[in-house]
């Protein structure tokens, strides 16, 4: 009873200094209510009556760039009936996020040109690929009606790759065996040291006893009287499949030693499904990522959208900002707004004149742009599938194409394209430095090692992105050196009438829900500054 009045009375307190969220979770940390994953930041929409119930005058906004910021910004906006434009100097809503399908163009800023000549169906998504259950994105893709199915970002079946390792070189290793040996041996090394008393100092005998069992659970080890021995486990797979009758099955072998296990580096390659953001489950549109970027669209309106759109100039003015741009005819024209969002890279805007000042100036040219590469390889046949049992998933390799992916889509098909590489920073330049049929050649030269013959013999298609060298954009994401510093928080604030939006100015970099994110940190900024002006 008093236990019962005493947690009332914190529950009581809590919620008053931290409002109802806040009670929710404390009531969750004492097991009262189921707690509730991390949220996004609260966000309130404006909303169509934010302006008749106010008597306010709708304002004008003037968008620069249609990708996934600047469509986010319109199309939150025009909830409450801004009157939004959007510029965008390419000919198609998305930036970044893009699908290449056959058909699709490719002017790289040193004017080389590829034509995509994907088959019908058949597509490579050159941006952004995979969406987090956390990230906002998968709201959007619910209000817009953008179907999602799963995308596979971790295959057992998948290999992983080392060359350059000092055992196991040059032999492709599927997951589920590499965990299988690396779990096995670092179970049977904890088990032993526990068993003879070497970490005495740390455990109970109770924790003693657990750990062990869950070891010998883990790692699938021989117990004491075997000397907790890992000598291998059907987890590793099989050179000849269980089946009917007699047939058992022969578990793959022979089992690596310890020493080449642990001198193989695999894994080092574990952690990367731990990551927050890149733990399956994960998802993609049906159809391709671009999905995203054309439903926002619609949902703007698509004359809203000026294609062709090159900004040469953004002046802040004392009642509003103003916008000098190159249309697609090539004739100069100025456009007024209350506001102006530039949702564009920072180095790109950084060229752009204006007067907002040279802090400014300097401020977005201080994060560092990252080259990133990507591949698309279509095949005439699912080999990957039908020979080697891999559907979907990645393969990591320490080459300089760093993964190869298998598509999440078209199981089963005649035809399938793979992600041939994907890579940034030095690998991805020594990749776009290439015209590219030697990009190709060079992918393809790698991948044989893996899949053998095969991947250069089933190839029909391809095509190659180096998002650093395309026009209007030139990187594939950016780092800032400091995120704490004055740089940032310069750039996170208007400057008169002119904001900033992007995954850039986000601790979501190279994410959509960085960019979505910014974008409705902007409209509620410039909501907020409208209701209460
Ligand atoms: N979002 C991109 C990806 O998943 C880039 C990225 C990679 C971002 C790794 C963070 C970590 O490939």
């Amino acid at each position: 009873m008093v236990a019962e009045a005493s947690r009332r009375g914190f529950l009581r307190s809590v919620g008053i200094a931290g409002g109802a969220g806040m009670l929710y979770s404390a009531m969750g940390a004492l097991g009262l209510a189921p707690v509730p994953e991390a949220r996004a930041e609260a966000y309130r929409a404006p909303r169509n009556g934010d302006f008749e119930l106010t008597g306010r005058s709708r304002k004008k906004v003037l968008v620069l760039g249609g990708g996934i910021a600047g469509l986010a910004t319109a199309y939150e906006l025009g909830k409450a009936g801004y009157d939004c434009r959007i510029l965008e100097a390419k000919d198609r809503p998305g930036g970044r996020n893009w699908t290449v399908r056959g058909g699709t163009t490719l002017t790289d800023l040193d004017g080389r040109t590829q034509k995509g000549s994907f088959s019908k169906g058949q597509y490579m998504n050159a941006g952004p690929a995979r969406l987090p259950q956390s990230h906002v994105t998968l709201e959007y893709c619910r209000e817009l009606g953008v179907p999602l199915e799963v995308f596979t970002n971790q295959n057992a079946n998948a290999y992983i790759y080392h060359e350059k390792s000092a055992a196991l070189a040059g032999k492709p290793i599927r997951w589920r065996t590499a965990k299988a040996d690396v779990h096995g041996y670092v179970s049977e090394l904890l088990a032993k040291a526990t068993d003879q008393g070497a970490l005495d100092k740390e455990l109970t005998a109770a924790d003693k006893e657990g750990l062990i069992a869950f070891l010998q659970n883990f790692g699938a080890i021989k117990g004491k009287a075997d000397g907790f021995a890992y000598t291998g486990s059907d987890r590793r797979g099989y050179s000849v499949e269980p089946g009917a009758g007699f047939e058992e099955g022969t578990v793959l072998g022979p089992v690596p030693s310890l020493s080449d296990v642990v001198a193989s580096g695999v894994g080092q390659r574990f952690s990367f499904e731990f990551g927050y953001d890149q733990a399956m489950l994960m998802f993609q549109p049906v159809g391709g990522m671009d999905a995203i970027p054309y439903a926002l669209a619609k949902a703007i309106g698509q004359d809203r959208i000026t294609y062709g759109a090159k900004a040469m100039e953004v002046k802040n003015l004392p009642d509003g900002a103003e916008v000098t741009y190159e249309d697609a005819e090539g004739r100069i024209r100025t456009r007024r707004a209350d506001f102006v969002v530039a949702a564009i890279p920072p180095m790109v805007m950084a060229r752009i004149k204006h007067n907002l000042g040279a802090d400014v100036t300097a401020a977005l040219k201080y994060p560092t742009a990252t080259p990133v590469g990507k591949i698309g390889l279509e095949y005439r046949s699912r080999w990957w599938e039908t020979d080697e049992h891999i559907y979907g998933g990645i393969t990591p390799t320490d080459t300089d194409l760093a993964t190869i992916w298998y598509p999440s889509y078209g199981y089963q098909g005649r035809r399938g394209t793979l992600i041939g590489y994907y890579n940034f920073g030095d690998n991805a330049v020594a990749y776009s430095d290439l015209p590219h049929a030697e990009r190709l050649k060079r992918a393809v030269s790698r991948g044989v090692k893996i899949h053998g013959d095969k991947y250069r013999t089933e190839l029909d298609q391809s095509f190659s992105v180096a998002w650093h060298r395309t026009p209007h954009i030139e990187a594939g994401w950016v780092g800032w050196p400091s995120q704490t510093g004055p740089e940032y928080k310069l750039l996170n604030q208007p400057a008169g009438h002119v904001y900033f939006a992007g995954d850039w100015l986000s601790h979501v970099i190279a994410w959509q829900h960085g960019a979505f994110t910014s974008a409705r940190k902007v409209v509620t900024g410039i909501h907020e500054r409208v209701m209460a002006g």
